[in-house]
């Protein structure tokens, strides 16, 4: 993976962020993107020290700066060998009492906001590359007060697929993952501590699924040793269905 360039969405904290130091540990060059936080930008960057990472600002819901992304992206490495759409974010609410902005917001940055990224990469995404999307959970299992986060990981693990076929043109593979509840700001936001703790009892293996653990996956499918696995999803969830 030495020489490869890779892009991964929302690499400033959680999943994303083990994700971004697991490529530089194999010697990639990891271009991320974040929409708001500067403040974990700026720690990502201290705390890693690696002139590899390249640290972008563009809302992946938004197409205008998705394209000004890729121009940057294009003029400084030419292409990109991986993309990992892992950008995400969380509102729940019953839906009796969703408020429908928000229901529309979470679909523009967990699905719309990996499928602008998917469409915008094509182009520079080189011969061969690869896609890793991060699902999640929820989008195999249905959960009552989740409506618009099930609904946005149900639809990337059918799009997945799709995007495989199509882009098995250029040998480009796509895959999901889809992580169980992962301890990190965006699920200790969403739900409360005996929510919590109920997932870790209902779990066989007796743990959480901790990011690293979407992050190895996410190189092993990025990787070569993949190289006959396109349109799958594959589900970390400990045992737990
Ligand atoms: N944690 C879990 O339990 C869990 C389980 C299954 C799947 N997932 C999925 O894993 C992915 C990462 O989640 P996480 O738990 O690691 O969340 P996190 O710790 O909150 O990190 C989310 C990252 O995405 C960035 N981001 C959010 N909205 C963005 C946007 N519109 N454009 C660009 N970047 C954006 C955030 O930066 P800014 O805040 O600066 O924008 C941050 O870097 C998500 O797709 C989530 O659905 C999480």
């Amino acid at each position: 993976m030495r020489e490869k360039i890779a892009l991964v969405t929302g690499g400033t904290s959680g999943i994303g962020r083990k994700i971004v130091e697991e490529l530089l540990e194999k010697g990639c060059t990891v271009i991320t993107c974040y929409s708001k936080t500067e403040e974990n930008a700026k720690k990502l960057q201290e705390e890693i020290q690696n002139d590899k990472l390249f640290v972008l600002k563009c809302d992946v819901s938004k197409e205008q700066e998705v394209i000004h992304m890729f121009q940057t992206i294009k003029e400084k490495y030419g292409h990109i060998d991986y993309l990992v759409n892992n950008a995400g974010t969380f509102i729940d609410n019953f839906i009796k009492d969703f408020d429908i902005e928000d229901f529309k917001k979470v679909l523009d940055i967990n699905l719309l906001g990996k499928v602008i990224c998917t469409k915008h990469a094509y182009p520079i995404l080189k011969e061969g590359g690869s896609i890793v999307n991060i699902a999640s959970h929820l989008g195999v299992v249905p959960c009552e007060e989740s409506p618009a986060y099930c609904a946005a990981a149900a639809g990337i693990i059918n799009f997945t697929k799709a995007t495989a076929l199509e882009y098995a043109d250029k040998k480009i593979r796509v895959n999901a993952i889809s992580p169980a509840f992962t301890p990190t700001p965006l699920s200790l936001r969403g739900w409360k501590k005996e929510e919590i703790e109920e997932k870790l009892r209902e779990t066989p293996l007796g743990r959480f699924c901790e990011p690293m653990d979407t992050a190895k996956l996410c190189i092993f499918l990025l990787s070569e040793e993949a190289s006959f696995i396109t349109g799958e999803n594959i589900w970390l969830n400990g045992g737990r269905f």
